[in-house]
């Protein structure tokens, strides 16, 4: 997994609604690590630490159920009914819930849970990438004056700190999938979770409440991504899961459940997806996705090439993000959900 990301990450560039695309050698993120969707506790720093800069987002944050679960899983009925199947106590504590409904910082009384899904829970724990992701190298440097060699250098060290930074979309889409696939087969069979949301799609339910493109606009407005950025995103959140869904299935270890059938049908129509938009544009990166998993079987016993498949994926789905121009997406504006269907 590392060995593929690393050589993938070594073409990283910027997407075009973020400039010109650049390419040049990028770090590893060292703390990328696949399942199940932990952040490491001692990294995260809260939302409070963002504050002062990031004022805008958090109000639209506070909006959205990320923010809410915290408060409202535990009073939900449907969560105690959960809890007791799986043999729940506390939800705070060292739960099951704890990996996607809640934030959990190390403090000096141990681990706690500080807020719901945040602003760490997609784009990485901060504690190695907040002072870094922001530099633009010298008190007298702006956004607009900062190098472009700089510029590279500073998302690269942000990845390498553990920043999902969604200059590279991917990055951000896979914190999406791995949450909203449910990979985790006892909570669906036994604890009767549902299986994830199966109608989850990167751009109509990141381009509705969730949205909080202020940077780029200096603050002023919240105006959706643009057509070209829409157009990647479409297709990395196909990737992403079919990667995510190639992963569940990996973790099936019975046929004939709710979790290996849900799973299952999930990665099947998640591959049709991706070859329907490969006859649209023809890509060789697409072409790899779809090698990656022709001739895998689907079931308990193929787990070791269900998830090298997935790391080749994923490995893809990075190199996609990074490299595709949105030009050579124009064919597919036809799949793209219209604004009516954001969440
Ligand atoms: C001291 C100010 C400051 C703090 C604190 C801060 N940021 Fe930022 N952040 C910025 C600036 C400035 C940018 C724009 C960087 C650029 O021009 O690329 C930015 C950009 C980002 C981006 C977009 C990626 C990018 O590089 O453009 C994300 C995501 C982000 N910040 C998340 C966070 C999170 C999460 C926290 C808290 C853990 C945080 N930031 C704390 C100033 C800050
Ligand atoms: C792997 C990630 C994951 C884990 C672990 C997880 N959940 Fe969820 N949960 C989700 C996602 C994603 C949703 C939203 C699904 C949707 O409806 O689209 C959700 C939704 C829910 C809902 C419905 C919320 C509502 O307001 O309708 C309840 C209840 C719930 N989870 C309870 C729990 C409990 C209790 C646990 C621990 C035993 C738990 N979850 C563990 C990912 C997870
Ligand atoms: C750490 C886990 C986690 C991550 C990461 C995550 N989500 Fe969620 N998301 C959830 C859970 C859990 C819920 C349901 C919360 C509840 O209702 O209590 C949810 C709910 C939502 C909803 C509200 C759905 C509705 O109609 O009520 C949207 C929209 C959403 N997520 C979009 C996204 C997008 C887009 C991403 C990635 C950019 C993402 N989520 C990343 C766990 C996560
Ligand atoms: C549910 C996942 C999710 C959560 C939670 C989340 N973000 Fe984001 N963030 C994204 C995605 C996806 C994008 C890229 C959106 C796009 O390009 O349309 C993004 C983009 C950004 C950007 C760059 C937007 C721009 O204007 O260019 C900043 C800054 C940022 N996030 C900061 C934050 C902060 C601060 C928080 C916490 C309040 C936060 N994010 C919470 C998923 C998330």
């Amino acid at each position: 997994m590392r060995k593929i990301l690393l050589a993938v990450l070594a073409c990283i560039s910027l997407s075009a609604s973020f400039g010109a695309s650049i390419s040049g050698p990028v770090v590893d993120d060292p703390r990328d690590n696949s399942l199940p969707v932990h952040l490491d506790p001692h990294q995260v720093v809260g939302y409070e630490s963002c504050e002062k800069c990031h004022a805008a987002e958090i109000r639209v944050w506070k909006q959205t159920p990320h923010h809410s679960t915290f408060k409202t899983l535990h009073r939900n009925p449907a969560a105690r009914k959960i809890a007791s199947a799986m043999g729940i106590d506390s939800f705070k504590e060292d739960s099951e819930c704890i990996k996607c409904h809640y934030t959990m910082k190390h403090t000096d009384h141990g681990l706690s849970a500080i807020s719901g899904i945040s602003c760490e829970s997609c784009h990485g724990a901060a504690r190695d990438w907040i002072n870094v992701h922001n530099d633009y190298g010298g008190e007298h440097v702006t956004r607009l004056t900062e190098s472009t060699e700089h510029r590279i250098q500073r998302l690269r060290n942000s990845i390498a700190g553990g920043m999902r930074n969604p200059v590279n979309v991917y990055l951000v889409a896979r914190s999406c999938y791995r949450c909203h696939t449910v990979p985790s087969e006892k909570l669906v069979n036994v604890g009767g979770h549902n299986a994830g949301s199966l109608d989850f799609e990167l751009v109509s339910w990141s381009q509705g409440m969730i949205r909080h493109n202020f940077v780029r606009s200096d603050g002023q407005t919240n105006d959706p991504s643009d057509r070209g950025r829409l157009r990647v995103m479409f297709v990395a959140g196909m990737i992403a899961d079919l990667e995510f869904s190639v992963r569940a299935s990996a973790s099936a270890t019975a046929k004939g459940t709710t979790f290996s059938d849900t799973s299952y049908e999930r990665a099947k129509r998640a591959v049709k997806r991706v070859l329907a938009v490969r006859k649209k544009i023809g890509s060789p990166i697409l072409d790899e996705v779809i090698e990656a998993i022709q001739g895998i079987r689907l079931g308990p016993t193929h787990r070791e090439a269900l998830l090298e498949a997935a790391d080749a994926i994923s490995a893809a789905g990075v190199k996609f993000a990074a490299t595709v121009t949105p030009e050579q997406l124009e064919a597919i504006d036809g799949f793209i959900p219209p604004e009516s269907k954001w969440r």
